[in-house]
């Protein structure tokens, strides 16, 4: 199976897919951001089943179902604060995007969409955190036959130009 690997602009809490990605904070009660606009799309159930989960470690990822969203789950997952990238925010970026890539192996999933993780609120450089992105995505089509499509999702057309120019110069799209 070919992993097609996509990039779109796009809210990403209207995707039927398997599995969309939020970029959650470490005590998974919801926030701004992606984070709020998932809670607000997927209803209060939401928020009940990740009351449960006993929140989640910056670089880890936790699945929950998606309730009201057209997407079957959600993968919550925490990115870094960026500071300066030499608090180790390049391996907790990765670390978020791999962890949220195992998650989906261990459930099947065929399809999955991220938003930017880290590079809202919490200040990730977007170039450089759509390189670990999209490095992530390319390890994940040799790890993960299964998986069929993973999407990227940006918000604005400038994050959505960088991703592409970024996948260019990786020779991925
Ligand atoms: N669909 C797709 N992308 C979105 C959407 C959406 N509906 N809403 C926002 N984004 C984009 C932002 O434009 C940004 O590029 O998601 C990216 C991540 O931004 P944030 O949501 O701010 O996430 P992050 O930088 O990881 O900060 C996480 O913000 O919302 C809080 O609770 C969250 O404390 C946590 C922090």
């Amino acid at each position: 199976m070919i992993t097609k690997i996509e990039i779109v602009q796009d809210d990403i809490t209207t995707l039927a897919v398997d599995a969309i990605v939020n970029a959650a904070n470490n005590t998974l009660l919801g926030g701004g951001g992606v984070d709020g606009a998932i809670h607000k799309a997927a209803g209060p159930k939401l928020l009940q089943e990740c009351a449960g989960l006993g929140g989640c470690n910056t670089g880890d990822a936790k699945l929950t179902k998606g309730y009201g969203l057209p997407a079957r789950y959600v993968i919550h997952t925490v990115g870094p604060v960026w500071k300066d990238g030499q608090h180790g925010e390049p391996a907790l970026l990765e670390s978020a995007y791999r962890r949220c890539f195992e998650v989906a192996q261990q459930h099947g999933l065929k399809s999955i969409a991220f938003p930017a993780i880290s590079a809202g609120v919490y200040g990730y450089p977007m170039r450089q955190a759509a390189v670990i992105a999209l490095r992530a995505a390319l390890t994940a089509t040799k790890n993960n036959p299964g998986l069929e499509r993973i999407i990227f999702v940006q918000f604005s057309e400038g994050a959505q130009q960088v991703y592409q120019e970024t996948a260019a110069k990786l020779g991925i799209l």
